[in-house]
């Protein structure tokens, strides 16, 4: 397996490896918004603009030339949320905005950027291992790279949105704590019937976070 930043060559094949494997992703799961195998522009939608900024990796099997796992990241920065859910009022797609209503919402709410003194976040968005390579750490190493990286590019903050249980270990076996964590089952809507009902073991949703070494907490 070899490890490489995504160059926009690969873009596509990319795209193409996110619909088949990222829809197994808990929320999707549980709201039913991308579907396997299809086209789900909204979401590619954010692949593509987090692809262009570079900082994402790919595990490359040699052997055959697949593209095995990646890791989407990106910069965000102080008041993204509050302009995302601004932009989200134009998006007229309820399970769009059970998903990306509650990130932002709860990006919104922890204000790392005033907690940690920074001004941006080296933000881990998306984690995808294709079915036919997981369970055998690939996650986990796309993830340990992806801090080298951001170290190496001066970064002070990892952050990711952990919205599986799987993702969670990774990120804590990288040595991420949790932020905040929510229980996708106390989330109800006006009816008060669950919004949420993602599959067992996924009950939580942690923002989690990893000061870079040689950054102190400034607390
Ligand atoms: N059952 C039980 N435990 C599992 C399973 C499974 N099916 N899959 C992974 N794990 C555990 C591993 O045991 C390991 O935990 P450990 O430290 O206790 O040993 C941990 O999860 C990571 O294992 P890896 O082998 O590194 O993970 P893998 O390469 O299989 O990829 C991933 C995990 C990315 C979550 C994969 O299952 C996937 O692509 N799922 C669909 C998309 C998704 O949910 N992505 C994450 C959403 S959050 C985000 O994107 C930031």
């Amino acid at each position: 397996m070899e490890y490489q930043v995504i160059p926009e060559s690969r873009f596509e094949e990319v795209i193409h490896h996110l619909r088949f494997n990222f829809p197994d992703e808990p929320l999707n799961v549980s709201v039913g918004f991308c579907a396997h195998g299809q086209e789900c522009e909204l979401l590619e939608h954010h692949d593509l603009e987090t692809l262009r900024e570079g900082f994402s990796l790919m595990a490359l099997d040699t052997e055959t030339g697949v593209i095995a796992g990646v890791a989407l990241s990106g910069v965000s920065k102080r008041g993204d949320a509050e302009k995302a859910l601004e932009e989200m009022k134009s998006i007229d797609n309820l399970k769009y905005h059970r998903i990306f209503g509650l990130l932002n919402n709860v990006n919104k709410s922890l204000d790392l950027y005033s907690k940690y003194n920074v001004e941006e976040i080296f933000d881990i968005r998306i984690l995808s291992v294709d079915t036919r390579y997981r369970g055998k750490g690939l996650a986990k190493e796309l993830f340990h790279r992806s801090g080298l990286l951001a170290a190496e590019k001066g970064f002070k903050l990892l952050k990711t949105d952990a919205t599986s249980l799987f993702t969670q270990k990774v990120a804590e076996s990288d040595g991420y704590t949790v932020a905040k964590s929510v229980k996708y089952g106390d989330y109800k809507d006006e009816n008060g019937k669950q919004i949420y009902k993602t599959q067992s073991p996924h009950d939580y949703y942690k923002v989690m976070i990893r000061l870079i070494d040689g950054h102190a907490n400034s607390e």
